[in-house]
């Protein structure tokens, strides 16, 4: 069978960034304009006031000191608190396709592959902006690339799942070089008058190429030596937007339409789960944790972080081992363990060894092994 190997990443970082400062600003200024409106019902007892958001906490909690948006303005705009972006017309390139062109060119040049030369192109992501013609299928014209292209979701683990689905593609000799583009517009999710979670996203876009290793012509690539994906139900991450929303004749601008989360819960539960998906993938490769160079995690929290790689290396983590981004990026969602392969990468020697992990929604969980050539 051939092997398969990763030879190049890109990543489109949108150009506003917002600390938790401005954010925290935003949130409280429309606190205290809630309180004051409800001031009446406050003084009866009938309702709570609403408590301000702080940066220290969102440090302290998540290790996120700031986000890449879209669009700052709207987010900011404590009248409106929701990224403001335009409706684009039929015959206008898409919003993630436009992500997708810039991270997917990087991702090209880097591993020297000629659009044209692409036969599948996968567009996996949390999100995506409509329903049909699939983004990916758009995204294959654009870039004037080969072969076909579908989207996918398995929300933060698009990116490691839609791994496993290229290399298996190659395997099967149905491709010889796939493309994977990871669009992620989480701040259009996102309940920013939401206390609890208000602060935990970004946007960004990663693509990733993956070929045989028979036709590849880069000399930095890593080799996919395995995958391995894991689902588990739970309602503990959720979102009900969706088709069925406007026959249900429920409210589309419900809290209940964004993302919800029972933060403690992800973290108790999500934890061991990836512990022992890596633990157990390496040790059916016949290696243990302390083979491996890097760990590439999703970039959710920094203590989820460094509790996954402590369990699984036996001992704390030294930064350059489990890189962390989100301190800058946030939650990027499927983007977030590809933005950290690709910004802590290339220091590794031949024969290093690493996994790209992600974890989220479903639940679900991915494992990528990977050794650099
Ligand atoms: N500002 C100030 N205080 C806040 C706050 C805010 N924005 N949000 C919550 N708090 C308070 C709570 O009211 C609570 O106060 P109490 O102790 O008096 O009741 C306290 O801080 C702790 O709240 P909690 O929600 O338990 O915080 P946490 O330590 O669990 O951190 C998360 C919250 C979201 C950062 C954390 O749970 C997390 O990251 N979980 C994993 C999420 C994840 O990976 N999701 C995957 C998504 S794809």
């Amino acid at each position: 069978m051939t092997a398969v190997v990763i030879t190049g990443t890109g990543l489109f970082t949108p150009q506003h960034s917002i600390d938790n400062d401005q954010l925290v600003a935003t949130f409280n200024h429309w606190v205290d304009a809630e309180n004051t409106r409800n001031a009446a019902a406050i003084e009866a007892g009938e309702c709570e006031p609403l408590a301000h958001s702080s940066s220290e906490f969102i440090v302290k909690a998540s290790g996120i000191h700031s986000r890449y948006v879209l669009d700052a303005e709207g987010i900011l705009d404590p009248e409106r608190m929701r990224p403001r972006l335009p409706e684009r017309a039929n015959d206008d390139t898409s919003t993630q396709c436009r992500m997708g062109l810039i991270a997917a060119q990087q991702a090209l040049e880097n591993a020297g592959v000629n659009a044209e030369d692409i036969e599948l192109v996968i567009v996996a992501c949390s999100n995506l902006e409509r329903a049909y013609p699939a983004v990916s299928v758009e995204l294959q014209a654009a870039l004037g690339a080969g072969g076909y292209a579908f989207d996918m979701n398995v929300a933060c683990s698009s990116a490691t799942f839609a791994i496993e689905t290229a290399a298996n593609a190659i395997r099967a000799g149905r491709a010889k070089r796939v493309l994977v583009v990871n669009p992620e517009i989480c701040t259009a999710h996102l309940n920013f008058r939401d206390r609890d979670s208000h602060f935990i996203f970004g946007d960004a876009c990663t693509a990733i190429v993956l070929e045989s290793q028979q036709v590849a012509t880069v000399e930095q690539a890593f080799e996919v030596l395995d995958t391995r994906l894991v689902t588990q139900f739970s309602n503990a991450i959720r979102n009900n937007a969706g088709f069925l929303n406007r026959v249900s004749d429920s409210d589309p601008l419900a809290a209940d339409k964004l993302f919800v989360q029972e933060g403690r819960r992800v973290f108790k539960d999500v934890c061991p789960m990836v512990a022992s998906l890596i633990s157990d993938h390496l040790a059916s490769l016949s290696l243990a944790g302390s083979d491996i160079d890097r760990m590439w995690l999703h970039q959710a929290n920094r203590h989820m972080n460094d509790l996954i790689a402590r369990r699984v290396l036996g001992h704390p983590p030294e930064p350059e081992q489990a890189p962390i981004i989100l301190d800058r990026y946030a939650n990027t969602s499927s983007a977030g363990s590809i933005i950290a392969f690709h910004l802590h990468r290339n220091d590794l020697p031949s024969g290093a060894l690493g996994v790209v992990c992600s974890f989220g929604a479903g639940y679900s969980a991915g494992s990528v092994i990977v050794r650099r050539c």
